[in-house]
């Protein structure tokens, strides 16, 4: 692996592998001192083009506790604002001699037009619509830590499927790993084609609820889009919402998950948000050890069968 664009770069036995060693850097996070030396010497760029609170800060604990020096390069206050092409700040910053960029971008496509322009590795942090790699792979990760396996697991994605790249990476990671794999929403939130989408689809939330494992809820991603794409709020809510009513209907030991920003009271009711079966802050927490894993393998002295104790643990 040279990069991580896509989920589909990655083979299910690549996909189990990251997440066994996520799990053996996540022990690392309980030590009094959670770092590593791991990555010491190597540079990391974290290029956000576009917002994020969970995604880059946890992409910065990760690479900070390898031991890796970060650069955080804010488009805000970057020469793009001068008119600087993506080309040439992307050209700008490789001179400087990084090995590894991790860019978010509002344009589907983009990470993979970086790997163009440099030498470094290019991890996606979110392109659009299109992929969020790493958001799927501590989702996978969660939901391993709490249910054992995703094999055979019955999992909805539901909500704004078609602005969502969460949704798109998510499907395609959790059927890889053996997952049953069901998108819930309206016609006008689902992508004009499911071509390739490893899924069964319904309408109609009341109908699976009860059978969940995992009831998987997406944001409704207003910042792409113009038209009214279902009636108003209320009545999202109340076809598509985990209400207080649904969730009381969700198998006792089914896991609540959605991978913030949530809007409380629209996708999710406040209280639910705050029930013992979200695990909404795990999610956060496997970021971290997710992170290590995805940049230690890209960047990291070699394959996973090259690792010691001693370049994993520092010794200790
Ligand atoms: C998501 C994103 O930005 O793609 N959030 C995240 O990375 N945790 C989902 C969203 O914005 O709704």
């Amino acid at each position: 692996m040279r990069h991580l664009l896509s989920i589909d770069d990655l083979e299910p036995s690549e996909l189990t592998d990251l997440l066994d060693l996520a799990a053996s850097f996540a022990t690392i996070q309980e030590r009094e001192v959670p770092k590593v030396p791991a990555l010491r010497g190597k540079t990391v760029v974290l290029a956000f083009f576009e917002d994020s609170t969970r995604t880059r800060t946890s992409f910065d604990l990760a690479a900070r506790r390898l031991s890796a020096d970060v650069v955080n390069f804010a488009a805000g206050s970057s020469s793009l604002t001068k008119g600087e092409s993506l080309r040439d700040t992307v050209e700008t910053i490789s001179a400087m001699g990084v090995d590894g960029i991790v860019v978010r971008h509002a344009s589907s496509g983009a990470p993979h037009q970086i790997t163009q322009w440099t030498d470094a590795a290019v991890v996606n942090a979110g392109d659009g619509w299109h992929q969020h790699p790493t958001q799927a792979l501590l989702d996978a990760f969660t939901i391993r830590c709490r249910l054992g396996s995703l094999e055979g697991r019955r999992i909805a994605l539901c909500g704004d499927i078609a602005h969502s790249r969460v949704a798109r990476s998510n499907a395609q990671a959790f059927a890889a790993l053996g997952a049953d794999v069901t998108l819930v929403a309206p016609r006008t939130l689902l992508p004009p084609s499911l071509e390739g989408w490893p899924v069964q689809v319904s309408h109609d939330l009341d109908d699976v609820v009860g059978e969940l494992d995992v009831a998987y809820f997406l944001r409704i991603q207003n910042e792409r889009i113009d038209d009214a794409l279902f009636p108003t709020v209320r009545e999202y809510r109340r076809r598509y919402g985990l209400t207080v009513e649904r969730a009381a209907r969700l198998k006792p030991d089914a896991l609540i998950m959605h991978p913030g920003p949530m809007n409380r009271g629209v996708e999710i009711d406040p209280e639910v948000a705050d029930d013992p079966r979200a695990v909404v802050r795990d999610q956060v927490a496997a970021g971290v050890p997710v992170r290590m894993a995805v940049l230690y393998q890209l960047l990291g002295p070699g394959q996973f069968d090259d690792l010691t104790s001693e370049t994993r643990t520092g010794g200790r």
